[in-house]
């Protein structure tokens, strides 16, 4: 199909995947003096529009479901150029997570509303970071642009 494959020739779109983990469909409700206003729904329209500005194509998806989201990340293997994670709690715990973006090998922003180094110090652990390409944590929404933008770079 023209315009979805990472792999694409002259021409053609590369797209991405978003891939937000547990609680983050409650966005705008869910404690917003941390996590901020905008929903769901407000962000990944944001990371499309911004996508087009960049000739990417972005997917998105959210699961509160550990096993899913290693299900998403196999499947982007192949189909899309990069990922874009925030997976919520699971950054701090999923050995899983870890081992699925070492096996596709795609490049993979991990993404945090929040600064999680000034939070909790079992937030302080991430088992994303480590195989990630980069880290952008504590600007809110606006983490999930400057992520669109590392990564537009990097699967060029
Ligand atoms: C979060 C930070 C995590 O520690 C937390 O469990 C979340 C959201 C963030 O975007 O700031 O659910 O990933």
């Amino acid at each position: 199909m023209p315009g979805v494959w990472s792999c694409a020739g002259a021409g053609m779109r590369h797209s991405v995947i978003v891939i937000n983990g547990p609680n983050l469909n409650l966005l705008g409700t869910r404690e917003p003096e941390i996590y901020g206003h905008l929903t769901l729904s407000d962000i990944e329209a944001m990371c499309k529009a911004h996508g087009e500005s960049l000739d990417l194509e972005v997917h998105c998806l959210q699961s509160n479901s550990e096993g899913e989201m290693v299900t998403a990340i196999q499947d982007a293997k192949g189909r899309h150029g990069g990922v874009i994670l925030n997976a919520a709690a699971y950054t701090h715990t999923s050995v899983a997570l870890q081992d699925a973006i070492l096996a596709t090998g795609l490049p993979t922003v991990e993404v945090h509303l929040s600064n999680i180094f000034s939070r909790e110090e079992f937030r302080h652990h991430s088992y994303i970071s480590p195989v990630a390409a980069g880290v952008i944590c504590g600007f809110g929404a606006k983490g999930y642009v400057l992520a669109l933008d590392a990564l537009a770079e990097l699967i060029d």
